[in-house]
């Protein structure tokens, strides 16, 4: 279960690929719901479908959230692995920094939809078969500076930084293992021992 100098405990690689898995669940789903949403008020099947991709989008949002903390908590109690000591010090910093912040954007990401929700105020935030979770932030009206748009913007804006990051994430991975030729990938692959 735990992590080594060498390699990922079963247990990070869980999270690592339980999280990366739903991400990709939750993104298309995400772009579909907002797609649907300019027809909800007049059509009423779209409002079903727009209700259940929130009521999926949302439910899975909030148990990446709940998995980023655990995650993280393992993570500061559990060192990962020893950096291949053939990476020179600004490629360790720069993997660095792309990992803290895809752990902050893991974190952003479900806040500021939920905040969104809340300051929005008209509809519930949906978690699994509970209609209607407490609110983050109060409720304000749409034109507030710190209404609806504000955490929409930055809801919006974190994913387009996430998707960068994460290209260049898969990218580094993809050179560790086919170029450089080293454990990286391996050690962190689901059924690799
Ligand atoms: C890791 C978690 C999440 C990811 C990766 C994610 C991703 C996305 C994506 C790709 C979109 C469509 C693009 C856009 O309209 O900006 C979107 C829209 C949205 N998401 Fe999320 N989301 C996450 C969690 C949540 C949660 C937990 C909630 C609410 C409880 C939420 C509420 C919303 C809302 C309200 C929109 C529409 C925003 C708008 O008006 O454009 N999201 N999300
Ligand atoms: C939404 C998807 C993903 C997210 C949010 C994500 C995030 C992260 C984070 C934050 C870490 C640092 C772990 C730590 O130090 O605690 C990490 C490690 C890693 N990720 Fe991802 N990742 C994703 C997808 C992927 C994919 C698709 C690949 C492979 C192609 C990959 C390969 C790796 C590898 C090899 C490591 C270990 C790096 C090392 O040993 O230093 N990840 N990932």
């Amino acid at each position: 279960m735990n992590n080594t100098a060498e390699r990922w405990g079963w247990l990070s690689k869980s999270f690592h690929w339980i999280i990366a898995l739903m991400i990709a669940v939750i993104v298309p789903v995400g772009f579909v719901m907002s797609a649907t949403y300019q027809f909800k008020v007049t059509n009423e099947q779209m409002e079903t479908v727009h209700v259940w991709l929130s009521r999926i989008h949302q439910s899975a949002g909030l148990i990446v959230l709940m998995l980023v903390i655990a995650r993280l908590g393992w993570r500061l109690s559990n060192p990962g692995p020893n950096v291949p000591a053939s990476l020179a010090a600004y490629q360790r910093l720069l993997a660095k920094i792309n990992h803290a912040v895809l752990y902050a954007l893991l974190f952003a990401l479900p806040l500021s939809g939920w905040a969104a929700m809340s300051a929005f105020g008209e509809a519930p935030t949906y978690f699994l078969w509970l209609d209607g979770l407490p609110n983050l932030v109060p409720k304000v009206p749409l034109n507030d500076a710190f209404g609806y748009g504000f955490y929409a913007r930055i809801h919006h804006y974190g994913i387009y930084t996430g998707g960068v990051l994460l290209s260049l994430h898969i990218v580094a991975a993809l050179w560790h293992q086919f170029v450089v030729k080293d454990s990286v990938l391996r050690r962190m692959w689901p059924l690799a021992s």
